[in-house]
């Protein structure tokens, strides 16, 4: 047992960790639910095809970090690095007839067999968000809208968001043959990282991180220059529209994203705060992904924000839990049963009860309500049990008593008043 671990780049979340991400979940919740977005699972394992023909061969995703496997049917599977590929073959499987028009979120761990280091792991957690069937640019920017807001409500500070349109297919390919020539000509200069990519995806040399590299590419032929009037109008209506919502941007032509369905809008959050993992959400457009998985023409846009990036960020307001609204201090035969059964009747008045169930002595248990910091406690030993009544003591902020009551076990309007008047119930 000794040597049993999790795996490298996997994390097990105690209970401490998750009242934050408890707290930051509802928030997320919340903000999707206002915006009638509409939840939708999709399974965890996927047939690896879907990947290498979703996300694309070329992509460090599918080439380097997916963890792939026969099952015991002999059919190579993959965990999910990602929701979007899924996403769009659920609408295929599913059929769009009934509803053209789908605001979609998803939550759930996703893989990558990648380094690990802060803010990345090899099982870490997205939030996901795709409109389909969405073609304007008003849903473009509704989605940005939406990222932001999320990490606004959030807390969180010093947001970048960068912007890029990568235009449509033709556009990309016209770039492709001018920078092929370019990459051909200087491909001595570039770092190895980059001399590789040549051949399996050269737009991702764009965003390089070696800083020679990124110097060299300062001479190339920008993607930019090659989109069609309508490309560039439909990117100068969204920039367009950002403003007019105030929402700040940056343009930074050399984002390309590293999956391949992406075409016209792309875009980025990153922080200042998280160093070199520094995205937090990343999102575009993928108008061609749907029809070329098999489907429909359908437009589609979406996000995806890093739920361990987004905790790393978070203050440490949402670090806090609900506070016990009552706790039972119990002990003795004839108490212990009576304690249970009332715990289970403060609990359908929505009120947090923690039930002590360590049998130890009265002060014991005292103390670790005081501890918990709970707003009232109720004591039942076996007096009280035998006369049918138990105590209930409000206390102050100073932890002293404030209040105190005896109820009888049988009335539920004494039990009542005695919560409203103390202000217990909401
Ligand atoms: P992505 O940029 O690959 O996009 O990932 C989105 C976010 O997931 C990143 O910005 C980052 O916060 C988080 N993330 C990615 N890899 C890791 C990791 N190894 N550890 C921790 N966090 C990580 C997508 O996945 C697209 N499906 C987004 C999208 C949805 N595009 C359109 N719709």
């Amino acid at each position: 047992m000794n040597n049993l671990k999790n795996l490298r780049g996997t994390v097990d979340l105690l209970p401490d960790q998750l009242i934050k991400w408890q707290n930051v979940e509802k928030i997320i919740l919340e903000q999707l639910s206002r915006a009638s977005i509409k939840e939708i699972r999709t399974p965890i394992l996927e047939m690896t095809e879907l990947f290498i023909r979703g996300i694309g061969e070329g992509t460090d995703v599918v080439s380097k970090e997916m963890y792939t496997f026969l099952d015991r049917g002999e059919r190579s599977c993959t965990l999910r690095p990602e929701g979007t590929a899924s996403v769009a073959r659920a609408i295929i499987q599913k059929g769009m007839s009934s509803n053209p028009l789908q605001k979609l979120w998803y939550m759930g761990p996703m893989f990558r067999y990648e380094r690990p280091q802060a803010g990345r792991q090899r099982q870490f957690h997205q939030l996901g968000v795709e409109f389909i069937g969405y073609e304007s640019v008003r849903s473009d920017v509704e989605i940005i809208a939406l990222a932001w807001d999320i990490l606004e409500k959030l807390g969180l500070k010093k947001l970048n968001l960068e912007i890029n349109s990568l235009g449509d297919l033709n556009d990309r390919l016209n770039f492709q043959k001018s920078f092929l020539k370019w990459l051909q000509i200087n491909k001595d200069f570039l770092d190895l990282d980059s001399q590789n990519r040549i051949d399996k995806n050269p737009l991702r040399i764009l965003d390089t991180k070696n800083s020679q590299t990124k110097k060299i590419l300062e001479s190339s032929p920008k993607l930019h220059d090659f989109l069609s009037k309508k490309s560039l109008e439909r990117y100068l209506e969204l920039k367009n529209q950002l403003e007019s919502l105030k929402i700040p941007f940056i343009e930074n032509f050399n984002l390309v994203r590293g999956l391949d369905y992406y075409t016209h809008t792309a875009f980025e959050i990153t922080s200042g705060a998280l160093g070199s993992q520094a995205t937090v959400c990343g999102g575009g457009r993928y108008d061609n992904l749907i029809k070329q998985m098999g489907g429909k023409d359908t437009p589609a846009i979406g996000f995806a924000i890093g739920l361990e990036r987004l905790i790393l960020l978070a203050g440490k307001e949402l670090d806090v839990e609900r506070r016990t609204d009552i706790y039972i201090v119990n002990q003795g035969l004839l108490a212990e049963p009576f304690a249970i059964n009332l715990s289970r009747k403060l609990r359908n008045f929505d009120l947090l009860v923690e039930l002590d169930l360590s049998g130890a002595s009265f002060s014991k248990q005292l103390k670790k309500a005081n501890k918990l910091n709970s707003k009232s406690i109720v004591v039942i030993g076996d007096q009280e049990a035998a006369n049918k009544e138990f105590v209930i003591r409000l206390f102050d902020k100073k932890n002293s008593v404030n209040n105190e009551e005896v109820i009888p076990f049988d009335s539920d309007i004494k039990l009542e008043r005695w919560l409203n008047s103390n202000l217990i119930l909401k």
